[in-house]
């Protein structure tokens, strides 16, 4: 057997080393300028290949200009559920019959299909949940490394057959992974392009069939990996599309009977929602689930300081915080406490606030209105209950347009177990607490519900293994200048969370992902 290389999309990484980062900005920007146009559309389900009209459309809108509209999607409901569960089931028994080998090409070959759209999914993103363009190429690039990380796992696993053994003359044995049958695929605004790529992949190329249905912010890129899909020849009724409300449409997919499994990235409240119907409906399939974090960093007094304050202001404020990886909260040596803190601010005070298609935007737009009241909620509450040392407030200016753009914001004297340090806020809020030993670091670090991300900044060795034997998170980061608990990188940093970030502690884009797709069976044949 050959096995293919896995190698890592790395796009901004390749410009600047060719020295070509000027030809991918203009690149960029004359797609953003060309995309335009064919925004307005109304874009049907997709089931067993067919397009659906529901009758009913909802609007999608650019969170960067509320006034653009993006596209009309049809509404579902159980009904359509319905449809496609019917049509994943169908399609169950071939495509699990269909050779390891064949589904792998198709899974290539809509890599390569989203390779040559690599810009166009970039530029649509800035409208959709208006990320920026670094952030935005590199979840294309993720998207890409989902697909065939997960090709080459197949590959390495021989489709997850083992040989025969044969223990006593005359058995055969055989033991392998087989599919469950038709999985619930859902997946959050933040990442819509890479997290439903890559559990969708998940789901499929172990050979499930599928209903996926994305947040109903950000269709848009979804149907571009549907595209994708279509394009590289997945058999009809393998994927099936259904776009909508969560209660509409992600609702009646955990309850429906034929839905064996689920895949699901989002909040904790609704992850542990699915475990929980899952339970109740007495379902045996898996519920593998990525949820929510509050991902400390601790600065410790042998720091670079530069290096930390770089690492938390990228960590906390790019994309203005709506990551499950954010950093938000800090636990920094008293000894070291005000000169970060004073750099912090002053640095955060120089982030560039705006339209996300913008070359130097870092804080890009908030996605909906209910993000912008809960901004204003916490900043509220630490108004009152502690000390804003920057930010606080909602951005109104002449050069921005109808939008929800907030100040990223730092804030001190907030009791450790207060909510604002405690609860996820998915939003740019970040809470300092001064602490007087890397060990009360550690213990207030580790004294969450979560456990997806942490970070460390210390120059001391025996610091650095202290902390990575002790902290309970499931990404740990150490001396990150570029952002101190964002940005992993399939296959290298396989990611996902302890505790309440997670369901089952096997990790997107690792080695032992694929595995949760599948149940085992031994087969003994004697004589
Ligand atoms: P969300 O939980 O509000 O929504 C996620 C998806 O669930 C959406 O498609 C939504 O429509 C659907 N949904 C909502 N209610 C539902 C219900 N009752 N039944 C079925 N589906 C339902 O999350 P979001 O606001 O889109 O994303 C932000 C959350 O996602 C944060 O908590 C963040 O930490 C988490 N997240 C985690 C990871 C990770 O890998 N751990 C990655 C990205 C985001
Ligand atoms: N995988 C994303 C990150 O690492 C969430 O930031």
């Amino acid at each position: 057997m050959t096995l293919s290389q896995f190698e890592n999309e790395l796009t901004i990484h390749e410009h600047t080393q060719a020295g070509t980062l000027d030809e991918f900005h203009r690149a960029y920007e004359a797609e953003v300028d060309d995309i335009r146009s064919d925004f307005g559309a109304t874009h049907p389900l997709r089931i067993d290949g067919d397009a659906v009209e529901t009758g009913e459309t909802f609007t999608v809108t650019n969170p960067g200009d509320t006034d653009q509209v993006l596209g009309e999607f049809a509404a579902g409901d159980e009904t359509h559920v319905d449809e496609a569960v019917a049509a994943a089931s169908d399609a169950f028994d071939e495509w699990k019959e269909t050779s390891w080998e064949e589904r792998v090409a198709i899974f290539r070959d809509a890599a390569d299909v989203i390779q040559d759209r690599k810009l166009e999914i970039t530029a649509l993103m800035a409208y959709e949940n208006a990320k920026t363009r670094n952030e935005a190429i590199a979840e294309v690039d993720e998207a890409i490394d989902f697909l065939r990380y997960y090709s080459s796992e197949l590959e390495r696993n021989e489709g997850y057959t083992a040989d025969t053994h044969e223990p006593t003359p005359g058995q055969r044995c055989v033991s392998d992974l087989q599919p469950y049958g038709v999985f619930g695929v859902v997946a959050p605004f933040n990442f819509p392009f890479a997290i439903t790529v890559g559990m969708t992949t998940g789901a499929l190329i172990t050979g499930n069939t599928a209903v996926v249905k994305p947040a109903s912010t950000t269709p848009l890129t979804a149907h571009a990996f549907y595209d994708a899909l279509a394009e590289a020849g997945i058999p009809d009724g393998v994927v099936n599309l259904v776009t909508g409300g969560g209660r509409a449409v992600g609702q009646p997919m955990i309850e429906h009977e034929d839905v064996a499994g689920f895949v699901f990235t989002g909040s904790r409240e609704v992850g542990l929602e699915i475990q929980r119907t899952f339970d109740e409906l007495g379902k045996r399939g898996p519920v593998v689930a990525e949820l929510g974090g509050k991902n400390p960093v601790i600065v410790s007094d042998s720091a670079d300081v530069s290096k930390a304050v770089s690492g938390v202001k990228f960590g906390a404020f790019s994309f203005s915080g709506q990551k499950c990886s954010a950093t938000s909260r800090v636990y920094v040596h008293e000894d070291i406490a005000d000169e970060f803190t004073e750099q912090l601010v002053e640095e955060t005070n120089d982030l560039s606030i705006g339209k996300p298609e913008n070359r130097e935007t870092v804080v890009s737009p908030l996605i909906d209105d209910s993000a912008i009241e809960r901004y204003d909620d916490i900043c509220e509450t630490a108004a009152a209950d502690g000390t804003v040392l920057t930010g606080g407030s909602r951005i109104d200016r002449e050069n921005l347009p109808t939008g929800r753009y907030v100040e990223p914001t730092v804030v001190t004297d907030i009791p450790h177990d207060h909510a604002l340090a405690t609860d996820e806020h998915f939003l740019p809020f970040v809470t300092i607490h001064p602490v007087s030993s890397l060990e009360e670091g550690i213990t207030k670090a580790n004294d969450s519900d979560y456990g997806l991300c942490a970070g460390l900044f210390s120059e001391d060795e025996d610091e650095i293994d202290t902390w990575f034997d002790r902290i309970e998170s499931g990404m740990c980061y150490v001396n990150r200048e570029q952002s101190a608990t964002t940005g992993a990188l399939v296959e290298a940093q396989p990611f996902g969370g302890w505790k309440y970030s997670g369901t089952t502690g096997k990790f997107a884009g690792g080695p032992w992902y694929l595995q949760q797709f599948m149940r085992q069976q031994s087969r003994t044949v004697v004589g």
